[in-house]
């Protein structure tokens, strides 16, 4: 087998086999051959596509590269969820303690933000003394003893995705379905669950913008996560404007675990509630601890109203060593002072955001990566108050900037403003959860 055999047989259309396709990605991973080599076949991949087979076999081989979890041993159904990404996407801190409390063991990978995007690692770095790092066997019995464990997906955890992800990134070959399929599906496979939810956001502020690309991503994820053996179920949500009403790291994860209190489930901004139990409803009902979606949604509102799901995301970050004080105001977590209100220059209904833009502002008060290698600032963020739909009258607060610089501070509120469109006439509001594959 040589390399220049498998990317000319891709080129003209035929289908490789598993061994030539683990013969490419261990033969990349090992350095065998060069990356002008693996560009090609990346390259070729784009153009001609890959079908369910091949797929599965690049997931498995990028899989294989690396360690994978044995949660045989957890005493529950395993489940996690994945999102592919978005502003204000802070579901997995709630839904991580709901799912536990429900009878769930959810042992959860987590990635760093990127661009416009946050990462769940990234605002769980915002609580002192949280680690996100320990070894396996320490995660697992967290995971088995609270229900879930939140930890950093380490560089053993498919390390051929780390070097291929690289590769796309700087040959124009990140938007390709089944290489994004593998990419995901290889880092959540080796997590171990049964049940796998994925919540595929479309929209502005979406890493897929485009909603055919979108289905197609739905159904090879599906498809791959059946062929290994798990319970795979897709929701389809909406990111043209963010989710919640904060951005940024340290005021994500307060406005997470305030809306964790018992009776704030109802006063909470009602998209991330609305979200968060559907998601977690998913991998209930999913999972097969309630029979169907009714059951399942109203188990999520029980123990998230009575308080328990709270007191076990308590447990959860202590378990992580973590310092939370829920007496405190915030948490006791550190924010940036208020730097500015932004005001609505007219009366209108807000009708457009560029929700990328909206994640860039925060990037513009060192809030967000440009490059995977920048350092973050935990603190800076901002509340975002009005949906689209809403009216707002001229002078009505849009948005509350936290930030140590007013200079940053300004930069970020003048690129939100530029982000939204307002109308003169009434808009519909934009619907949450837009399809589901079951
Ligand atoms: N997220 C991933 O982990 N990989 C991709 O290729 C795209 C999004």
């Amino acid at each position: 087998m040589n390399i220049l055999e498998i990317i000319e047989a891709k080129k003209t259309g035929q289908e490789l086999t598993d061994e030539q396709i683990r013969f490419v990605v261990d033969g990349f991973t090992a350095d065998e051959f060069p990356v002008y080599q693996m560009s090609a076949f990346l390259m070729t991949v784009w153009f001609n596509g890959m079908t369910p087979a091949e797929t599965a076999a690049l997931t498995g081989a990028m899989l294989e590269s690396g360690d994978q979890l044995d949660t045989s041993g957890l005493s529950g159904p395993s489940a996690d969820k994945h999102s592919t990404g978005g502003v204000g996407d802070k579901v997995s801190l709630l839904l991580a303690p709901l799912a536990a409390e429900c009878g769930l063991k959810v042992p959860m990978l987590s990635g760093r933000g990127l661009g416009h995007t946050g990462g769940t690692l990234d605002k769980l770095e915002a609580i002192p003394g949280y680690r996100i790092h320990m070894e396996n066997e320490e995660f697992l019995a967290i995971t088995e003893k609270i229900g879930c464990a939140i930890v950093g997906q380490s560089g053993s955890i498919a390390p051929a995705d780390g070097r291929i992800y690289a590769l796309r990134d700087v040959s124009a070959t990140v938007d390709c379905v089944p290489l994004i399929t593998g990419s995901i599906m290889s880092k959540k496979l080796a997590a171990g669950p049964q049940t796998i939810i994925i919540d595929l956001k479309t929209g502005s502020g979406a890493f897929m913008t485009n909603q055919d690309k979108a289905r197609q991503l739905a159904a090879a994820l599906v498809e791959t996560g059946r062929r290994y053996g798990r319970k795979m179920s897709v929701v389809f949500s909406d990111m043209d404007q963010p989710l919640g009403r904060a951005i940024g790291h340290a005021n994500e994860t307060i406005e997470a675990f305030d809306a964790l209190r018992p009776g704030h489930r109802q006063t909470a901004p009602q998209d991330l509630v609305v979200l968060t139990e559907d998601l977690v409803a998913e991998m209930v009902r999913v999972s097969g601890v309630r029979p169907d979606r009714e059951q399942s949604l109203a188990l999520v509102r029980e123990v998230w109203d009575n308080g328990q799901a709270f007191e076990r995301m308590l447990s959860w970050v202590k378990a992580q060593d973590g310092v939370l004080n829920p007496d405190e105001p915030d948490f006791g977590l550190k924010t940036a002072p208020l730097a500015l209100e932004l005001k609505a220059p007219a009366a209108g209904w807000l009708a457009k955001i560029d929700c990328r833009q909206a994640g860039l502002a925060l990037a513009d008060m060192g809030g967000a990566r440009r490059k995977v290698e920048d350092p973050l600032d935990l603190t800076c963020g901002i509340e975002f108050l009005p949906q689209i739909g809403d009216r707002m009258e001229a002078g009505d607060t849009l948005a509350r900037i936290y930030c140590d610089r007013k200079e940053q501070a300004q930069l970020a509120a003048n690129r939100l403003l530029e982000s939204l469109e307002f109308s003169e006439t009434e808009v519909a509001a934009n619907a949450l959860i837009i399809d589901r594959i079951e």
